[in-house]
């Protein structure tokens, strides 16, 4: 079942229930509201007839006509009188009851000598009921006459069963209506869905590019389009960014195995001297080491994806680390004549795991060196303020174009300026360094101005 037909059903049995309630509310307190109606217009017609009889007294033989002809509000035509004996005898008889023998009721009789009004309904085969109203009347204690006081209930029954009629031909038509109404609301309401749903279809079916184009706005539809089309862009971006990883990972895993092969096949092609092949193999060991750090490092960084690279948590003195990193730094730059120094180092403990933050802070340096100019200076800093720790590796070397700092951070990245500037490096360093700092629930920041130098800036939450 749609949810269309679904919603259209809903609406019409909530109205076609509300309709029901209120036809039947209306008819309750119609019928109530024309019976009281009635009753209070006999009791006015039996008070006249009594005040008619209180002047004229009622004689044994009467007529009817007399008395109408002195009091014309009698001769009514929708009312009967009939005044009876106190033995419940008829006297006298306004001509229009004659059509129906009306005796007086045992109840009204008894009512009457007890000196009560009574009100009664009568009913003949085929006819309206009839409304009575039997009034007494008494001199002193003594019951002189009966007066009583009746009419039909036709115009009642039939203003009452009119409203029945119109509301039975009235109300089905009402329903359809609603529901033809419901039914092209809730289709205009889902057409959006529609939509959605088929161009879902066609980024399943492989063109991540799509967008949904529906015009924006602020409703629940809108909102949908909205989260919807994030989605498929952030879907859209790791498919390219996984597509982008295979291409440069399969690249870098065969630039050193070209190597390797171009050297093997050339030194085959004759015999040598030992010397020549101590070379060969030499510079294939070479290859063979960079082979095996870039797969250890991919499978460092998809361990670490699976969350399975355990990071301890203990109090780690940061000065002390990156003054031990400084000494390390400095052998690293000496052939390049590449000064690493320490600026000011305040003493700063954090939480995590040395030998983790040791690798980050080295990979950083590490880069600085590679990455400067011969004799270029690179500095180390350590600061803290109230809740992090800022650790700063600063050189003044090749530098980063502002629109290639959000990707050095990327598996297998490097800038062309990196490239033509060093051969080695396999772009997993500062992806390595990443994940580092945000297992710490740090971050790493990037300053940097091609050609002036670049400013890496860890930061990381003091121990507490
Ligand atoms: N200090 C720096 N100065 C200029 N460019 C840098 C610096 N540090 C990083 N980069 C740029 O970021 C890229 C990625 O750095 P990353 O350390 O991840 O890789 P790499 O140094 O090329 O190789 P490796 O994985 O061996 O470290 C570098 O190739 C370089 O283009
Ligand atoms: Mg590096």
């Amino acid at each position: 079942m749609t949810v269309r037909l679904r919603l259209s059903l809903w609406y019409g049995s909530a109205l076609a229930l509300s309709l029901v309630l209120f036809a039947a509310l209306l008819y309750a307190v119609m019928a109530r509201d024309l019976r009281e109606q009635i009753d209070r217009s006999l009791a006015q017609a039996a008070a006249v007839a009594v005040r008619a009889l209180e002047v004229h007294g009622v004689g044994p033989a009467l007529p009817f006509e007399d008395l109408a002809a002195e009091f014309p509000e009698l001769a009514v035509l929708d009312k009967f009188f009939q005044i009876f004996s106190p033995a419940g005898r008829v006297t006298i008889q306004s001509p229009n009851v004659r059509r129906h023998d009306i005796p007086l009721s045992r109840t009204a009789l008894d009512a009457a000598l007890a000196g009560q009004a009574t009100l009664e309904s009568a009913r003949f085969k085929g006819e309206s009921p009839i409304r009575v109203l039997s009034v007494p009347i008494r001199r002193g204690d003594l019951l002189v006459n009966i007066v009583q006081v009746g009419t039909s209930l036709h115009p009642v029954d039939h203003t009452l069963r009119r409203m029945l009629e119109v509301f039975l031909v009235a109300a089905p038509f009402a329903l359809l209506v609603a529901l033809a109404g419901g039914w092209f609301l809730a289709g205009r309401a889902l057409r959006p869905v529609d939509a959605i749903t088929a161009a879902a279809e066609r980024i399943a079916g492989g063109d991540l590019s799509q967008r949904l184009t529906i015009p924006p706005s602020e409703d629940e539809i809108g909102r949908l389009i909205a989260t919807f089309n994030t989605m498929i862009a952030r879907l859209d971006a790791s498919f390219q960014q996984v597509r982008r990883f295979s291409a440069d990972a399969s690249h870098e895993l065969r630039t050193p195995l070209t190597v390797m092969r171009g050297e093997t096949e050339l030194a085959l092609r004759r015999p040598r001297s030992a010397e020549d092949y101590r070379e060969v193999l030499e510079s294939s060991l070479e290859e063979i080491g960079r082979l095996s750090r870039i797969v250890d490092e991919l499978l460092f960084l998809s361990r670490a994806d699976l969350g399975q690279v355990p990071v301890q948590s203990a109090p780690v003195r940061l000065d002390l680390v990156l003054q031990d990193i400084q000494q390390q730094a400095s052998v690293l730059g000496q052939d390049r004549q590449i000064q690493v120094t320490a600026g000011p180092l305040e003493p700063v403990t954090v939480l995590g795991d040395e030998l983790r933050l040791r690798e980050l802070l080295l990979n950083l340096v590490d880069n600085a060196v590679a990455y400067s100019k011969p004799g270029g200076p690179v500095e180390l800093q350590l600061t803290q303020d109230r809740r992090e720790a800022r650790l700063t590796v600063a050189d003044s070397g090749i530098g980063i174009a502002p629109e290639e700092q959000a990707r050095i951070f990327d598996r297998f990245y490097r800038t062309d300026a990196a490239r033509a500037h060093s051969k080695k490096g396999t772009g997993l360093g500062l992806a390595i360094c990443k994940w580092i700092a945000e297992s710490h629930k740090g971050r790493i920041e990037v300053h940097s101005r091609p050609g002036e130098g670049s400013r890496f800036t860890v930061v990381l939450p003091l121990a507490p």
